[in-house]
């Protein structure tokens, strides 16, 4: 009997051993498990949302870049921009991508060269069709090797491929085709799929890119849309389990900050990008920005949770009349974030419970309003909450009454440039600083091996600064080297691996 029992328990161990090795197998195939990318949700700025393809050029790109740095943006996390659909390449007679050196002067490559000698990560569009929305730049349909070379020559950190003019073909073949084309560059990219949706990437495409758009577009150019913003959100939450770090999903750019909307929708609108772990691409005119535009981009509290290392995406766990609930999402210190947002035209009032964020009844809790920034309690049992009509509370709930913020990452440069003479035995050295925006020392940034023999790189701390000295010793041939550096780290609460970062470094030897 008891043999009998034997013979039957261990073939459905095997079986159930299968079926969670399977289950898992998901996890071990994404594609940010080998470049580090995106680790947290992307934040940046792309043209689109505000200016449509006109009057989109290198001035604008600069002069926003520009912005970015002066109104705190890239102080609080924000990196990757470049043109979206902005007319800025066109294909030559030989089937080459050429730059469009009428709108952009210094060439795609030269754009590139400035945002990253400005800390900023480089960020480029294109189209999986024949041709890009407007017809008015070809699509890589044909030539996605050529092409997906061509973003890395440029040096390009970031590229969203669009999916107009694609009929006949489908999604995944062609997004995996543009990924192989991608690898075979040779250049670690942050790849956005951009189907609106179509062909379902939640269920695919971590294994593809690092992010994809569920939805359709949030707004036509200049013309921001509430109800666009609302409809997104609503098919966005229901995705929650497809999103984690290095694959998220992406209900697209931020409309903060556009004409038409109030302060309140502004502050609602970011909560819910944030409590989704949605990319905060902003979308605004960031050269004409107010005083409160800023204050909500810059919000170091509510992008902590955006960038939180755990990368959950929150989800709606109740509503209390019109008021939603948002929670589910646990933070790397052990607390939780949780947004009331009241979409209703009379002010709500709702009792937050522990339950709502899992933690036991008789907890005392901390309550910390990423809005007010003021932290309350400890609370014994449920927290009354008020919202104004059409407004957020954005709140972090805790057990300890500290509220650390995740890193915040930001470079003095993104590119190390060196001239040598031909021949000449030299060491030169440049230093790239990079500091923690966020609370807290991180550990030293581990440098990746397999340098180029000319180069070689040490990391050494002061306080929330490391400084990546780069050593290049010359007494070499004519000619132009190039290395990509690649550091890695870990968040010390979590143990989390942060996104990796990626800088180049150029030696001309002339
Ligand atoms: C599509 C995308 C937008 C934008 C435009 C450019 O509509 O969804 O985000 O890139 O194309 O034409």
């Amino acid at each position: 009997m008891k043999l009998a029992r034997m013979a039957i328990v261990i073939p459905i161990a095997i079986i159930l051993f299968v079926i969670f090795a399977t289950a898992e197998s998901p996890t071990t195939k994404l594609r940010a498990d080998a470049d580090g990318l995106a680790l947290t949700p992307p934040m940046g700025w792309y043209p689109w949302n505000e200016f449509g393809q006109e009057p989109q050029n290198e001035t604008l790109i600069k002069e926003t870049a520009e912005a970015l740095v002066r109104s705190g943006m890239k102080d609080a996390g924000y990196v990757y921009i470049g043109p979206d659909e902005g007319i800025c390449f066109s294909r030559d007679a030989s089937g080459k991508l050429t730059s469009n050196l009428a709108r952009y002067p210094s060439g795609l490559r030269g754009l590139g060269d400035y945002l990253h000698a400005r800390g900023l990560k480089y960020a480029l569009y294109t189209d999986a069709g024949a041709r890009t929305c407007s017809k008015a730049m070809p699509g890589t349909k044909g030539h996605e090797f050529e092409d997906m070379k061509a973003f890395a020559e440029w040096r390009a950190d970031y590229v969203k491929i669009d999916w107009c003019n694609t009929e006949g073909q489908n999604p995944e073949q062609a997004y995996s085709k543009l990924r192989d084309g991608q690898l075979a560059a040779g250049r670690p990219i942050v790849f956005s799929l951009c189907s609106w949706g179509d062909g379902e990437p939640w269920k695919w495409a971590a294994a593809v890119g690092h992010l994809w758009r569920t939805t359709a577009d949030i707004c036509g150019p200049g013309k921001a849309s509430w109800a666009q913003a609302m409809e997104n959100t609503g098919a966005n939450e229901k995705l929650c389990a497809a999103a984690g770090p290095g694959h998220w999903n992406d209900p697209d750019m931020l409309i903060t900050g556009m004409s038409g909307l109030s302060e309140a929708q502004n502050r609602s609108f970011f909560s819910l990008w944030c409590m989704m772990a949605s990319p905060l691409i902003a979308g605004n005119d960031l050269r004409n920005m107010t005083a409160s535009t800023i204050e909500i981009l810059t919000n170091r509290e509510a992008i902590g949770i955006n960038q939180d290392p755990l990368g959950v995406q929150g989800r709606i766990v109740r509503r209390d009349g019109a008021a939603e609930i948002w929670a589910g999402k646990r933070l790397f210190d052990g607390s939780q974030a949780l947004l009331v947002f009241n979409p209703a035209s009379a002010p709500a009032q709702v009792e937050v419970t522990p339950g709502d964020v899992g933690f036991e009844e008789s907890a005392p809790l901390y309550v910390r309003d990423l809005w007010k920034h003021e932290t309350t309690g400890p609370h014994a049992g449920n927290v009354r909450v008020t919202v104004a009509p059409g407004d957020v509370a954005l709140l972090r709930i805790s057990k300890a009454d500290s509220f650390p913020l995740p890193p915040i990452i930001v470079a003095d440069s993104y590119r190390a440039d060196f001239r040598a003479r031909v021949n000449t035995p030299q060491e030169l050295i440049k230093a790239i600083t990079v500091r923690n925006n966020g609370s807290g020392a991180l550990p030293l940034w581990k440098v990746r091996a397999g340098l180029p023999s000319w180069l070689s790189v040490t990391v050494s701390q002061s306080g929330s600064t490391q400084t990546f000295t780069n050593t290049v010793s010359t007494g070499l041939a004519k000619g132009h080297y190039h290395a990509v550096v690649r550091a890695d780290n870990r968040e010390p609460l979590s143990g989390l691996p942060m996104s990796a970062l990626y800088y180049d470094v150029d030696l001309e030897v002339e």
